[in-house]
């Protein structure tokens, strides 16, 4: 096909660009809804889904006919008024590195399908496991398997990352499980509030729901070092051996982190794997304001970590990474020689180590973040977002009719309307509140109440888009009263 047809990649793809690049400055430029009411009957009938199907024809000259009600009805991350989810409002970096996968689908099952994105996820696993301390190679482009450098692999997903994590830890302790299956003892401590990916994983795992016990922590859901004998202790009257402890780095409603360090004490005294759920928080590992709230993390034996939440990647690009280099192997079969055969050289295979067989080529988009902004500027991006929200709890605390339950840690902040305190009334509120589309918010129970929650993902949200929000709150509320 010449290139210049409607139907070319050139030409399409111009007008495609030229529909995100109008999209991207109205949203930025806060001049959309962030979240437009759309019922989903509707929303099919006004992208004329099914006759494009049925009759294709969809072109340079018709795309918009289909691309404006689908733009239109977005969720709009770029917009100053999305404080809602942990997703990234994506960086320009990420978007090219989806437009280069989508157009030529080097999928990485092994290293033949996708040669140069493999090779780009293996530097990104390493800079990931530099900054973990878990790197002990010369340079991010030493493939080489020193005794003190880790192991890691992208997955689709922070929640596949937990999920190789349990299965990793469940091989140390139970190397046969992978072929005779679980025994039947097995048990994971967390605290109550972690993210349901890994009690979900211990199903999948089957060890099921009842193999996880709770955690002692305070009534922020932080976990207790000084408690966690009285789980272990509960898990062993009830005749289970715990093998692993994984904790929030940080948590997803409230955006606290565990105390890494203290609970690597106890894991290092009663030979515990420690796993620790940096999906959202890893991230502060990149910069010199934040890192110390990861202090410990060397010590643990995994790691999850989602670019896609706090490094500005789409969705998705997660990160399971290991202290020890035998783990990753192990956690997909009952011998860890399988795949590392001491003399054999490496074979860059990604699909050996995961869950999934065919694979996106996930390190290019944090690849592609990072080529543009560098680490560091990266490090103060995160930092960025973290006293920004810091700067919002003052000012939400400064308020008479607001109040926030802690001192946030991250980029993420709970706080209630004082005048609608009960649980339902704030869950009224937000709706009201995202009836309106001008904001995007979430809620989340903390110590029993219901608070609305902000995850401070934009850069472009600042003082003055919380200022507005406050007040929509107040506005929402003597609406609700009339
Ligand atoms: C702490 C934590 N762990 C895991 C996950 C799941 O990650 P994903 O949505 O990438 O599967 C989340 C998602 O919000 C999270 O906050």
């Amino acid at each position: 096909m010449p290139d210049d047809t409607p139907h070319s990649f050139k030409t399409l793809g111009h007008s495609v660009v030229d529909a995100l690049d109008q999209y991207r400055r109205t949203s930025r430029a806060g001049q959309t809804s962030v979240l437009p009411k759309t019922d989903p009957a509707t929303l099919a009938q006004q992208m004329d889904l099914e006759n494009w199907i049925r009759k294709g024809g969809l072109d340079a000259n018709t795309v918009e006919q289909f691309l404006a009600p689908y733009l239109d009805a977005s969720q709009h991350l770029h917009h100053p008024g999305f404080i809602g989810h942990q997703v990234a409002t994506p960086h320009t970096g990420a978007a090219m590195a989806d437009l280069v996968h989508g157009a030529i689908n080097n999928a990485m099952a092994v290293y033949e399908m996708g040669p140069s994105a493999t090779v780009v996820e293996r530097v990104i696993i390493n800079w990931m496991l530099e900054k973990t301390g878990w790197f002990a190679g010369q340079g991010l482009m030493d493939f080489s398997r020193h005794s003190q450098t880790g192991a890691g692999v992208l997955t689709h997903g922070g929640s596949l990352a937990n999920l190789t994590a349990v299965l990793a830890a469940r091989a140390a302790a139970s190397p046969e499980a992978w072929e005779d299956g679980n025994p039947d003892n097995l048990a994971i401590i967390a605290p109550s509030v972690t993210h349901y990916s890994v009690t979900r994983a211990a199903s999948i795992a089957g060890l099921g729901q009842n193999a996880v016990f709770s955690a002692p922590t305070n009534a922020l859901g932080v976990l207790e070092p000084e408690h966690l004998g009285r789980a272990h202790a509960q898990a062993r009257e009830q005749g289970r051996r715990v093998f692993m402890v994984s904790v929030n780095a940080c948590a997803t409603a409230t955006g606290l982190y565990d105390p890494i360090d203290e609970v690597a004490d106890y894991c290092a005294a009663h030979d515990l794997w420690l796993h620790v759920d940096g999906a959202h928080g890893a991230s502060a590992l990149l910069s010199a304001d934040e890192r110390h709230k990861m202090k410990g993390i060397a010590r643990a034996n995994s790691l999850t970590w989602d670019a896609h939440k706090m490094l500005r990647t789409s969705a998705l690009c997660a990160a399971i990474l290991f202290k020890n280099q035998h783990a990753l192997a192990q956690a997909f079969s009952q011998d860890g020689s399988y795949i590392f055969y001491d003399d054999e050289p490496d074979n860059f295979d990604v699909g050996r180590t995961t869950v999934e067989c065919t694979k996106a080529a996930l390190g290019t988009k944090l690849f592609w973040v990072l080529a543009i902004e560098g680490e560091e500027k990266l490090g103060q991006f995160v930092h960025n977002q973290y006293r920004d929200t810091q700067r919002f709890y003052e000012l939400i605390c400064a308020q008479d009719d607001f109040e926030c339950p802690y001192v946030p840690q991250s980029n993420i902040l709970c706080f209630r309307y004082l005048p609608c305190a009960d649980n339902d009334a704030q869950m009224a509120l937000r709706t009201a509140l995202i009836e309106r589309e001008n904001f995007y918010i979430t809620t989340a129970m903390v110590d029993g109440y219901r608070y609305l929650r902000l995850s401070v993902m934009n850069p472009l949200t600042t003082t003055a888009t919380i200022k507005a929000l406050l007040d929509e709150v107040r506005d929402c509320a003597a609406d609700l009263e009339r």
